[in-house]
């Protein structure tokens, strides 16, 4: 079997940082190899001409080489939503949103959106998802045939909703139990898929459909479950006023039992003390979406009250409220809101995050967010100096840290040089 190297400077953590200074949490080689073989990480080290004879060395030099992004939380199906004017969340929904995921009703429209979704990803160096597909089965089958295709690491699910939507996009209890019960069969361990048991949120759910959801969850426990908690408050009022008896919003969850370590829940911005305990406790992991939670004006994640008290955190851009594809974008937007917190998120605890933090998120540090023998080989090449006034600032920059922030504040996609899924570049690949 051929190894492949790629040389460059090599950055991965191995633990959450503690802090700017904590440098025991990440591993930084100047000249670095990453050996790649059979679309797994064999190696990392120092770069030795001896220890490549006989390989394909790809210089990446004087790039860095991290690992592909993470995205805990977005939805494929509302590529063309993004900007889309409104004042709040709910207005957003039905003007915009619902009518555009209606589309995926029609043959073919799910197919050409999710090519253009996977490119989009890889021109930012995202190489795992956590996404919602629409309420039609193709529109799964449409996500997963697309990942499959670029061996990329996909977690997806068909969301479920039932009531309080248009017509055409609303499923029954029964059949989206049926449904995503066919699509776990036909999708969930193939290849690199997951599955994610998705009822949209409480406002869309009837107790029956959630009830379908408990049942879901207790026959699948491989599966994720996805949804959305507290975002905005008049979704809050309205879930409150939909299932009086819970105790809150994460208490409707709760007492459907869907709460657990393979739970993510997006947003979870206006939380009480119960809830967050209650998040702690059950291991349910709190999704931050800054560009989106900004764009909608939804509110500011409480990272630093969350962190306290033990939620397990991840991070995610949320398209379509969120406003970019782009991890690094999605990063500089959360700073701004803890700065306006009057809380510290440092660059390596946002990079940490983006990558090792997610994967830790779902479960998966032992294939993908770092770089380190045995794991997937799934990996992204960024170029501090690819916008001039990026290199312009460069020149000031000492240290990785501060590069980081760097990338994180001004960097995009023409940050991203190569992209490698499973061993693979794909980036350069795309038109
Ligand atoms: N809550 C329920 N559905 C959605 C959605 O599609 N986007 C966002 N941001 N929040 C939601
Ligand atoms: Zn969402």
């Amino acid at each position: 079997m051929s190894r492949t190297i790629l040389r460059g400077r090599v950055f991965t953590f191995v633990d959450e940082p503690q802090g700017i200074d904590d440098t025991a949490s990440y591993r930084y080689l100047e000249d670095g190899a990453v050996t790649i073989e059979a679309g797994k990480v064999v190696a990392v080290g120092t770069y030795s001409p001896a220890e490549a004879a006989g390989c394909e060395v790809i210089d990446h030099r004087p790039n860095l080489i991290l690992p592909g992004f993470i995205d805990l939380h977005l939805h494929y199906v509302q590529m063309q939503v993004i900007g889309s004017y409104a004042p709040a969340l709910l207005d957003w929904l039905h003007t915009y949103t619902f009518v555009e995921e209606q589309k995926f009703g029609r043959q073919g429209h799910a197919e050409v959106i999710a090519a253009s979704f996977f490119d989009e990803l890889i021109r930012n160096g995202t190489t795992t998802a956590a996404a919602y597909c629409s309420v039609h089965p193709q529109s799964v089958d449409a996500f997963f045939s697309e990942a499959a295709r670029r061996n990329m690491l996909m977690i997806g699910g068909k969301v479920m909703m039932d009531r309080n939507a248009p017509e055409a996009l609303l499923d029954t209890a029964q059949s989206g139990y049926d449904d995503t019960r066919a699509l776990i069969a036909r999708w969930h361990g193939k290849g690199r898929a997951h599955y994610a048991i998705s009822p949209r949120f409480a406002i869309t759910s009837t107790p029956a459909q959630l009830e379908a959801s408990r049942a879901l969850v207790a026959e699948h426990p491989e599966c994720y479950v996805q949804t959305h908690l507290s975002e905005n408050d008049a979704e809050i009022a309205y879930s409150m006023e939909l299932y009086p008896d819970s105790k809150d919003y994460l208490g409707i969850y709760e007492d459907y039992g869907l709460l657990g370590r393979k739970t993510l829940l997006g947003h979870s911005i206006h939380l009480n003390h119960r809830e967050a305990q209650c998040m702690a406790e059950t291991g349910s992991v709190a999704v931050f979406c800054p560009t989106s939670n900004l764009f909608l004006g939804s509110g500011l994640f409480d990272y630093q009250r969350l962190h306290k008290t033990g939620v397990r955190i991840g991070i995610a851009t949320d398209i379509g409220g969120g406003t970019s594809t782009s991890m690094l974008r999605t990063l500089d937007e959360a700073f701004k809101v803890v700065q306006l917190r009057k809380q510290q998120l440092s660059p390596l605890n946002s990079f940490y995050l983006a990558t090792l933090g997610n994967a830790r998120a779902l479960g998966l540090e032992d294939r993908i967010g770092s770089i380190a023998p045995g794991r997937d080989a799934d990996l992204v090449v960024l170029d501090s100096k690819a916008i001039a006034h990026m290199a312009l600032r460069m020149q000031t920059i000492s240290g990785v840290a501060e590069e980081l922030f760097l990338l994180q504040t001004m960097g995009d996609d023409r940050s991203v040089r190569e992209v490698y899924v499973a061993g693979e570049a794909l980036k350069s690949k795309l038109n």
